[in-house]
C-alpha cells in the first residue's frame, strides 16, 4: 500500500495533508525518513508520524495509569531505566504512552495502541488542557499567579494563558492547581521557575475532564467505553 493512502487509512490526516508530513520528514518507516509515494508492507512495516506508531487495526487498547516517580514516558529506556511499560499487564508490545510525564512527575498517563488518538491528543494545534497539582516552596504572591496566568516568555516563545490557583497553603509550602494547554518540555516547571519558585513535587491530575481519580499510584487500569469516546470527541 502506498505510505500515504496507508497514513490516511490510520486516520491521521487526509491523503495531501499525508504527503505534507512526508516531504516535512515527520514520517518514519522501520526508524527511516519515509519518501513521498514509498510503498509498504502494512502488516510487516512500523510506521510513526512524529515518533507515534500508527496502525490499521481496529480493536485498540487503551489505559490509564498513576505513573509513580521514577519511571520513563518511552517503551524502551537507553540507561536501562524502569519504563512505564514495566507496570502493564502483559501485552503484545504495540502499546505505548501518550506524550511524556517526566521522570520525577507522577500522575494520569494514557497508554494506547491508537495512534490516532495518540497523534491527535499530543499535537500542539489541539491545544488539549492538562491539569496538573503542584506543590512549592514557600508561597506565592497573586501578583505571581498573575504574570503566570498571562503567559511567559519561554525559548523566546510566550507561552499560552493558563488557570492557575492556590489550593493549599502551610507555612513552608503551597500546593496549586495549574491548567495549560500545551505540551513543552518541563513546561510546568520551568513556568514556576519564571516567578522564582522551585516546584518540589508535580502531579498530572486530568487531561480535559477525563481525571484520574481514585487510582492508586503505580496502578493502571483499561478506560471505560464512555472515557475513550471522551476522548476521541476532546
Ligand atoms: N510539566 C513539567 O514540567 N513536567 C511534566 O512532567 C509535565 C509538565
Amino acid at each position: 500500500m502506498r505510505i500515504n493512502k496507508f497514513l490516511a487509512a490510520c486516520g491521521v490526516a487526509s491523503r495531501r495533508a499525508c504527503d505534507k508530513l512526508i516531504e516535512d520528514g515527520k514520517v518514519e518507516i522501520n526508524g527511516r525518513r519515509a519518501s513521498l509515494g514509498e510503498e509498504i508492507n502494512e502488516n510487516k512495516d512500523k510506521v510513526t508520524v512524529e515518533g507515534v506508531p500508527v496502525a490499521l487495526r481496529g480493536g485498540h487498547e487503551y489505559f490509564i495509569m498513576n505513573k509513580p516517580k521514577g519511571y520513563v514516558c518511552t517503551v524502551k529506556d537507553e540507561k536501562g531505566r524502569k519504563t512505564v511499560m514495566d507496570l502493564l499487564p502483559a501485552h503484545d508490545g504495540r502499546l505505548y504512552p501518550v506524550g511524556r510525564l517526566d521522570y520525577d512527575t507522577e500522575g494520569l498517563l494514557l497508554i494506547t495502541d491508537d495512534g490516532d488518538l495518540a497523534f491527535r491528543l499530543t499535537h500542539p494545534t489541539n491545544e488539549i488542557t492538562k491539569t496538573y497539582l503542584v506543590k512549592i516552596e514557600g508561597g506565592i504572591t497573586e501578583r505571581e499567579l498573575n504574570i503566570l496566568r498571562a503567559g511567559v516568555e519561554l525559548d523566546g516563545k510566550r507561552t499560552n494563558k493558563c488557570a492557575v490557583h492556590t489550593v493549599e497553603t502551610g507555612k513552608t509550602f503551597t500546593r496549586l492547581h495549574i491548567t495549560v494547554s500545551e505540551g513543552r518540555y518541563h513546561l510546568v516547571r520551568r513556568l514556576f521557575e519564571s516567578v522564582g519558585k522551585e516546584v518540589v513535587f508535580l502531579k498530572r491530575i486530568r487531561i480535559g475532564e477525563l481525571s484520574l481519580g481514585s487510582l492508586e499510584r503505580g496502578k493502571v487500569r483499561r478506560l471505560r467505553a464512555d472515557e475513550v469516546f471522551y476522548l476521541k470527541n476532546l
